[in-house]
């Protein structure tokens, strides 16, 4: 199975100051739940997911094309993992940013198996040209393949295995609407509730062979921005500084491994915590558009929208408004800052209005 696909530039590591290394991945892809039941929180995806597979399976069908969406490490490429080894078919992985040319999924499409699962990761990223031959085919499990050039040039209808699509997106709304018609199915992933991730954490740190006890494993769980990809790696760190300092990885350790990481109570990471401080400090709470935001902090604005943003929205901190973004009360007290009032509000107190 090809690597890799878990480190392209939206995956970014928001935790470690190093970029994940081979051994990160490797590490990453040990801990990967491989089955339904395995897989932590979703409940509803999971439950839905499970009815689409088995349904399939009682008609002796592919199933239907799924689409996942949601923000990175929430376990979209351990889903469409978990959806090919379900149903035992073969798996094959691409990546949006890897089909550049209609002639790149051409060749992909015609390879597959029959049933085999397709999993386009950042599928949002795929040429245009590619997108419309990827209609037809998911839709009618056939495409046109051009051949010569110029006013000699055939198209010729070729026939392909049936086969499942499992997408995945950071961006469901860059999608093209008749792409994402095509899906049968959409999971929306959400961040998970720190229950849940505790369950994560005691999974990895059995499979680790590291005794942590409830009282650490509840503050990592609280620290991990709602995201089990983080949780793994943060649970890593902990662990170093246990051997290190030849220490339990108890809650004192963890408490001192993450401030050596950066990462505040509330989970913010130095990124996220860049972006309040703008929102704060050089804009008075906001509202500030999404790439002033971005050049501000000197990130894509992809990055901020997909990454940061939908955490920062999620623990009530930023609010969305057609403006801009604007800080929350809580951002102001998270920050230690007087909350400043926004332009054009009266300044009186509201007892002598
Ligand atoms: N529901 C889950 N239960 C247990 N571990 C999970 C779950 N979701 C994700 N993980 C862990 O987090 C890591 C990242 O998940 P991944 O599927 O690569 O996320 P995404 O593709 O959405 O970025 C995986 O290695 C896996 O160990
Ligand atoms: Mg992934």
């Amino acid at each position: 199975m090809s690597r890799g696909l878990d480190d392209d530039d939206l995956d970014v590591d928001l935790t470690d100051p190093v970029l994940a290394s081979e051994a990160e991945l490797a590490f990453e892809g040990a801990l990967r739940p491989r089955s339904l039941a395995e897989f932590v929180g979703q409940t509803r995806v999971r439950g839905q997911l499970q009815l689409l597979l088995t349904a399939a399976t009682l008609q002796q069908r592919t199933p239907d094309h799924i689409l996942l969406a949601g923000p990175p490490g929430l376990g979209k490429t351990t889903l469409a993992m978990i959806v090919a080894h379900e149903g035992g078919r073969p798996l094959r992985m691409s990546s949006g940013p890897a089909i550049q040319h209609a002639g790149d999924l051409a060749a992909i499409l015609s390879s597959l198996v029959p049933g085999e699962v397709l999993f386009i990761d950042e599928i949002h990223r795929m040429a245009r040209s590619a997108e419309e031959m990827l209609y037809l085919a998911m839709e009618d499990f056939r495409i046109d393949i051009m051949v010569g050039k110029g006013a000699g040039a055939t198209s010729v209808p070729l026939d392909l295995a049936p086969f499942t699509l499992v997408g995945a997106t950071t961006r469901s709304g860059l999608l093209p609407n008749p792409l994402r018609d095509r899906f049968g199915f959409t999971a929306h992933l959400e961040f998970y509730d720190e229950a849940e991730l505790e369950q994560v954490l005691s999974r990895a740190a059995r499979m680790l062979g590291l005794a942590v006890d409830g009282e650490a494993l509840a503050e990592i769980a609280g620290r991990c921005r709602g995201t089990p990809r983080i949780a793994n790696r943060l649970l890593r760190r902990v662990r170093d500084y246990a051997l290190v300092h030849g220490r339990d990885a108890d809650v004192e350790a963890v408490r001192a491994a993450l401030d050596l990481y950066d990462v505040d109570a509330l989970g913010l990471d130095r990124l996220d915590r860049a972006v309040m401080q703008t929102i704060l400090t050089r804009f008075g709470g906001g509202p500030v558009g999404l790439n002033t935001l971005a050049v501000s902090v000197g990130e894509e604005s992809e990055t901020i929208e997909a990454v940061v943003e939908p955490f920062l929205v999620r623990i009530g901190l930023i609010t969305r408004t057609p403006r801009g973004r604007v800080a929350t009360p809580a951002a102001w007290r998270h920050f230690g800052l007087a909350e400043r009032a926004p332009e054009g509000a009266a300044t009186l107190p509201i007892d002598d209005l």
